[in-house]
C-alpha cells in the first residue's frame, strides 16, 4: 500500500486555497473548496499540462494550455479538448495535518 504524504497543516490549507505535493511518479494539489479537502493528480489529460497553472472557477479547474475543464471533486473531464479524467486519490486529516497518496497501485 502506498504511504500517506503530507501535504500541510490545516491552517496552511485555508479555504479556497491549494498546494502541490510531489508523489512518487507525478504531482498531486489537494484544494480545500468549501472546508473540504480534494486531491487530484496536477496532470491534464490531454497533452500533458499541469493544471494547477490554470484558472478555477468553482470546482472547475481550467487547463492553462488548451482550455479544458475538469472537475476537482471527482476528476472528471468536462469539457474537450480532454476526455478522459484525471486521477483523484484519497485525503485524510489527522492531528491537524493534511494527507494525501496516490493509491492507483495498491
Ligand atoms: S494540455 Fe490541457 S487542454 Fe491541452
Amino acid at each position: 500500500m502506498s504511504d500517506w504524504i503530507k501535504v500541510a497543516a490545516v491552517e496552511e490549507l485555508p479555504e479556497d486555497a491549494f498546494v502541490v505535493v510531489p508523489a512518487e511518479d507525478t504531482d498531486i494539489a489537494v484544494f480545500n473548496l468549501h472546508g473540504k479537502f480534494y486531491a487530484i493528480e496536477d496532470v491534464c489529460t490531454h497533452d500533458g499540462g499541469q493544471l494547477t497553472g490554470g484558472a478555477r472557477e468553482g470546482y472547475e479547474l481550467i487547463c492553462p494550455r488548451h482550455g479544458a475543464r475538469f472537475d476537482i471533486k471527482t476528476g472528471a473531464a468536462l469539457t474537450a479538448p480532454a476526455y478522459e479524467p484525471t486521477a483523484t486519490f484519497p485525503v485524510k486529516v489527522a492531528d491537524g495535518v493534511v494527507y494525501t497518496r496516490d493509491d492507483r497501485w495498491d
